[in-house]
């Protein structure tokens, strides 16, 4: 009981101290957008889009980053001279012998990165995906994989490329609420988690989780459904007593337990990058009801609208520098959900929503109007001063 209630004081210590940075900057948090490409397998897309249509697909749709499944050499080289940045994924199957030798990880990257790099924009590898889950028997090659993909390519001369891997939310977070009450469950965080936050902090990488607002709220029937569809409302909030925090969405909840997650274990600062988020349209499920357009696009129009607000999350307010959407397009087969923000044909979806994630010209821009109308403030302000004084 002593430890337990000495546990929560520092983690409450850690978080308002948190809170209290978090408030004293100022609005600027901008969020990259990109989407996942998963082209598992081909008995999902018999007939898959050539590379050079998914490319252009990306740049088209505005989207600014784009996540690899399955990294197939011929969609990062239609990637050469293009400025989406790419997220590389090494399946699950290659982590034990990437972490039994180095000169594995090696030939991965002579297949799947110099012959691109540095004309296609490579800007991280996951060393697997959710491999706790999927392939856990592989857990404990996971960190010796990564550090000798890492170290391949500092051998090769390249360290602007970020190395990780990726967790699901479910699987590694132990409560979603109150956030302040969020840790990593004991299992991965002693044999995985800890070790890995030390090598992302040594190595100034970010943690990647996959969050969806969706399935959480399916598990939890108390959750009414504006609030993971971004639909605010005066009484749509959940107030996270411990730190005094009005959360209006789900995202920004699941965000901030696991930005409370990496505080206890002792790393406040790390990236939080999501690498998977999203809706589904449709279900082969009868009982899946909330997986219809209508949702689908709410969620995705709410979520780019609060990324784009600049406001961060309550722990955050830095927020989260890259979230990619899941996913670019259906699958052909149709197989339980489908989530693709393009039809198998390639056709927009959702014809109102705009995925460009505001470049830096734009950003620039709203940055110059911020200060002009903030030197317009105190100009009025010395007016009512002058008012004031000549009233007087
Ligand atoms: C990439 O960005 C640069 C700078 O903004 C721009 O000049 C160039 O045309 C862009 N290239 C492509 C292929 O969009
Ligand atoms: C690693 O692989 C290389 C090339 O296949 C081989 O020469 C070397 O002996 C291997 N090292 C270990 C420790 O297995
Ligand atoms: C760490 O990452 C930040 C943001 O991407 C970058 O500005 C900085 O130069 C990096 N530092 C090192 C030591 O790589
Ligand atoms: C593409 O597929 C969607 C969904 O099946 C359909 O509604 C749309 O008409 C198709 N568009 C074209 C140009 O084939």
């Amino acid at each position: 009981m002593a430890s337990h209630f000495s546990l929560s004081a520092i983690s409450l210590l850690t978080l308002l101290s948190l809170l209290l940075t978090a408030t004293a900057s100022p609005d600027t948090a901008s969020t990259v957008i990109g989407a996942t490409y998963s082209a598992s397998t081909a008995a999902t897309y018999p007939t898959p889009p050539t590379p050079e249509r998914v490319a252009s697909a990306v740049s088209s749709l505005g989207l600014s980053s784009l996540r690899l499944d399955v990294s197939d050499p011929g969609l990062v080289r239609a990637f050469l001279y293009s400025n989406t940045t790419l997220l590389l994924t090494i399946p699950n199957a290659l982590v034990p012998p990437l972490a039994s030798n180095r000169s594995n990880a090696m030939r991965w990257l002579y297949a799947h990165v110099v012959p691109f790099f540095p004309r296609t924009k490579i800007a991280a590898i996951s060393v697997g995906n959710d491999v706790l889950e999927s392939t856990p028997e592989f857990s404990q090659f996971l960190l010796p994989a990564i550090q000798n993909v890492h170290l391949a390519l500092l051998d090769l001369g390249i360290r602007k490329i970020a190395v990780s891997t990726t967790f699901s939310f479910v699987n590694v977070v132990t409560t979603p609420f109150p956030p302040s009450a969020a840790q990593f469950q004991d299992a991965p965080l002693e044999t995985v988690i800890r070790p890995l936050l030390q090598f992302l902090r040594d190595t100034n990488s970010s943690f990647f989780i996959n969050v969806y607002p969706y399935n959480l709220y399916r598990l939890r029937s108390e959750i009414p459904i504006g609030f993971p569809l971004f639909q605010e409302h005066p009484f749509s909030f959940r107030d996270d007593m411990a730190t005094g925090v009005r959360y209006r969405n789900l995202f920004d909840m699941m965000v901030d337990a696991v930005i409370s997650a990496m505080a206890v274990a002792g790393h406040e600062n790390i990236p939080l990058i999501v690498t998977e988020t999203g809706w589904p349209s449709s279900s082969t499920d009868p009982r899946e009801a909330d997986a219809n357009p209508v949702y689908a696009e709410l969620y995705i129009k709410g979520l780019l609208g609060h990324l784009r607000s600049g406001r961060g999350t309550p722990l955050r307010k830095e927020g989260v520098p890259l979230v990619y959407i899941y996913e670019l397009i259906d699958k052909q087969v149709r197989q339980g959900r489908n989530w693709g923000i393009l039809f198998p044909n390639m056709t927009k979806k959702y014809k109102s929503i705009d995925y460009s994630s505001g470049s830096d010209s734009v950003l620039g821009g709203f940055g110059f109007l911020k200060m002009v109308v903030g030197q317009f403030l105190v100009f009025a302000f010395l007016l009512r001063g002058n008012a004031a004084i000549s009233l007087l």
